[in-house]
């Protein structure tokens, strides 16, 4: 049985302010909660500050991006040492906001790329190793564009994704990681991925890592689903076999959709509230 996790990825909102109000309401609306991981991905400035107002309770913070090398001249960079030294215990790589996939799919469908940042399959698998190596618990991210599922690329792409980051990785490293499957047509847009398909996705990806790790290894890891998780439709995600939980952009902004988010995960583990029942 995987404990299954509700993370919310704040992207690039909240000033340190809004960032403690928001971390504030979110521990106490999932006091009590059991059976389910909570992890906070504030932004960088506030990991520092959203770790004070968690530190006493089960609520794991994590960061949203790290760069692979220790230290050095790197402008605008954050390493795994830095991460863990802001209280973070998880950190989310490779999310399509930050891959550039230029090159991969053919002309006339770059202007749907929305990454600017340029994390790719090679850096985003030497990331995972830097994390993981320092400590820390990579949450790697992969998904189809909507182009690519439309020509029926979907299972090739998540598969390339997959296997491009956990290539040589330890068998430390895979026992840390968790994988998110983001469709980047469902993130941000509303339209969720249907739950069965997502859930087919998610078993796909845990295959390739037992083709790449063994079965016990992908038993064991927890496989998200990402991509417009709301309170309405949480519950159809969470009730299938090979999701683990949810990454969660927009609904984690606000403490009350965050905690429905994190009740649904938690009854579906069968565990729930101790005070309420619920
Ligand atoms: P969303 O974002 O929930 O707003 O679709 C998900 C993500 O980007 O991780």
């Amino acid at each position: 049985m995987r404990t299954p996790i509700m993370a919310g990825n704040w992207k690039m909102n909240n000033t340190n302010c809004a960032a403690v109000e928001l971390a504030k309401a979110v521990v106490e609306g999932s006091a009590g909660v059991k059976g389910c991981e909570i992890i906070l991905a504030p932004p960088t400035t506030a990991l520092s500050v959203v770790n004070e107002v968690t530190k006493d309770s089960p609520i794991a913070v994590s960061g949203q991006n790290m760069y692979w090398e220790e230290s050095g001249a790197f402008t605008g960079e954050v390493s795994a040492q830095m991460l863990l030294s802001c209280g973070c215990e998880y950190v989310i790589l490779g999310h399509s906001e930050r891959r550039g996939r230029f090159g991969v799919i053919e002309e006339g469908f770059t202007e749907e790329l929305q990454s600017v940042f340029g994390d790719n399959d090679a850096t985003v698998a030497k990331k995972l190793k830097a994390a993981a190596d320092a400590g820390l618990k990579p949450i790697v991210c992969c998904g189809e564009l909507l182009s690519e599922r439309e020509k029926g690329m979907t299972d090739a792409i998540v598969g390339d994704q997959v296997r491009a980051f956990l290539a040589g990785c330890t068998t430390e490293q895979l026992q840390a990681t968790t994988i998110a499957y983001e469709p980047v047509w469902a993130i941000g847009t509303g339209e969720v991925c249907d739950a069965d398909e997502a859930n087919r996705v998610c078993g796909l990806i845990r295959g390739v890592v037992a083709e790449v790790a063994g079965q016990e290894i992908a038993d064991a890891m927890r496989i998200l689903y990402g991509g417009s998780v709301k309170p309405d439709n949480v519950e159809g995600l969470m009730a299938l076999p090979d999701i683990d939980g949810g990454l969660v952009g927009g609904a984690s902004l606000k403490a009350d959709s965050f905690c429905a988010l994190i009740a649904a995960a938690a009854k579906s583990a069968g565990g729930g509230c101790c005070c309420c029942g619920g």
